[in-house]
């Protein structure tokens, strides 16, 4: 149990107005990707029913359990580039007679996880779907059937097959992504080339109404608004989202990106500058959507976001380490996403398991808890909560070098449990903050919640030593009236107030 000390003198102020909600904070944003790819499905979550790892019906029990706890609300799956030449019908029927097959990542796909392996998974979870189809090298009829294959109720040959093949009833697909990078790895395209694809496809994926996903159209990439721009244009009334993607590389370089662990301080306010461009970033494009849609139908999806570090790991497959600056980094993310509630109803972190900045990281029949995972866990309450206005006063600032970061951010919503939740992040590694909180029309008694930090900016969990870092229990009183809250150097402290 970590308590506050003595409260300074001149404090960051924080001031959170109950009275005036913002747009709720769409449990989507806290979203997760999972794609085939290195070890993130295979060896990740799936081992096969035959393996000696405990699994239900192939699905490893840990991380299932794990995820489950987390309360992920939505899952992307199958990719990625992985998506731009994924054929569906490869995944369906019995296990050992589906074909393996090389896709585009050029490793072979066994197929064992096909549309109903990934259904019975994020039901299991309890998370939704967000399928994302093949317009790489798939087709308008391969891509319809597909949608028909998981939302008919009946009277469809593609709902018999369904049942034929152990599932009666249709699935639930909350979002269908057209494509994938299309102006990459899905085909190297032009929007307005990919704008007119995208209408054709949209026009024959047929699902009952009740039941039909929203169709999302893949966008752009970083600051470029090219992609937004035109497909917000063209798309009006056939998509309900554009995606865009952003990575956080430390150095800002591809092709030095800097290291997962064992970094300097240069690249710790590096990685957190880098993070916080995603708020001109989301500015950017909404500047874009604003002007093309005005009644704001269409939303910015982030479909892909997190860091990414060079590849220094044997296994290859974007595994990553995951350190606390990773959980700053998600935090940080989260806040700029709360801010923008309005336009960003949507986001799927790269990704959920084994690769880039994952959740939860596995060798074999170890598993490992990241602190990735943590940040995601003491936000949880945000999800689906209403935003409230927040100013900060006094901040801090962190500087180092040529680089200067606000030294605190932070974000507030009233949850579905009726509390007010405050979340802070100290980006300063050396100093811890007081932060003074003032809650419009109400007299805060206390707050309490959970923080997490370590000695080292590096800190992270291994197989060998899994609990590292995770995070405290925090709680503190108010005193004549005012709450103060000691936020400790390199943090993140998500607490509930007491009203
Ligand atoms: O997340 C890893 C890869 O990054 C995805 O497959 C692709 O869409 C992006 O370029």
């Amino acid at each position: 149990m970590i308590a506050a000390p003595a409260f300074a003198a001149n404090p960051v102020s924080i001031d959170i107005d109950t009275g005036k909600p913002g747009p709720i904070i769409n449990k989507y944003v806290y979203g997760q990707f999972a794609e085939h790819l290195g070890t993130g499905v295979y060896e990740g979550m799936w081992v096969g029913p035959k393996s000696s790892i405990p699994n239900t019906r192939g699905w490893r029990n840990d991380v299932v359990g794990a995820l489950k706890a987390l309360q992920v609300p939505l899952v992307r799956w199958p990719g990625g580039c992985f998506a731009d030449t994924y054929h569906w019908r490869d995944g369906i029927g019995p296990q050992d007679k589906r074909p393996s097959n090389v896709y585009g990542s050029r490793v072979e796909e066994i197929n064992a996880v096909g549309t109903h392996e990934f259904f019975d998974l994020i039901e299991m979870i309890g998370a939704d779907a967000y399928v994302n189809g093949n317009v790489g090298t798939g087709s308008v009829r391969e891509m319809a059937d597909w949608v028909q294959y998981m939302t008919a109720d009946g009277g469809s040959p593609l709902a018999r097959l369904r049942a034929q093949n152990g599932r009666e009833k249709p699935w639930k697909v909350a979002y269908f992504g057209i494509g994938n990078e299309l102006w990459g790895c899905g085909g190297n395209m032009k929007p307005d080339y990919y704008a007119n694809l995208y209408s054709n496809y949209e026009h024959f994926l047929w699902a009952p109404e009740k039941s039909r996903p929203k169709m999302i159209a893949s966008g752009g990439s970083g600051f470029d608004t090219s992609w937004t721009q035109v497909l917000s244009k063209e798309l009006k009334g056939r998509t309900i989202g554009i995606t865009v993607h952003q990575y956080t590389v430390p150095t800002g370089n591809w092709e030095v990106k800097g290291k997962d662990l064992g970094f300097k301080e240069d690249e710790w306010i590096s990685t957190l500058a880098n993070t916080l461009k995603m708020d001109q970033l989301i500015k950017d494009h909404v500047v874009v959507l604003d002007k093309n849609d005005p009644e704001k139908k269409i939303g910015l999806m982030i479909d892909e976001w997190g860091t990414w570090y060079d590849e220094v790991n044997p296994r290859g497959g974007l595994f990553q380490q995951n350190s606390l600056r990773d959980a700053l980094v998600a935090a940080l993310n989260f806040h700029i996403f709360h801010e923008h509630a309005e336009r960003v109803p949507m986001t799927t972190i790269a990704q959920m398991v084994n690769v880039l900045q994952a959740m939860i990281l596995t060798d074999k029949e170890k598993m490992v808890l990241t602190p990735t995972y943590y940040a995601f866990q003491m936000y949880a309450p945000f999800q689906d909560a209403k935003s409230l206005p927040l100013a900060i006063k006094d901040n801090t600032r962190y500087t180092l070098g040529a680089v200067t970061i606000p030294g605190v951010s932070a974000t507030a919503a009233r949850a579905k449990d009726g509390k007010v939740h405050l979340a802070l992040v100290n980006t300063d590694p050396h100093k811890a903050v007081d932060v003074a909180v003032n809650v419009s029309g109400t007299q805060v008694k206390g707050a309490a919640g959970q923080v997490l930090t370590s000695a080292a900016m590096d800190a992270h969990n291994t197989f060998q030593n899994p609990q590292v870092i995770k995070p405290a229990a925090f709680s503190t009183r108010a005193a004549g009236g005012k709450l103060a809250i000691k936020v400790p150097a390199k943090a993140v402290m998500v607490v509930a107030l007491e009203e």
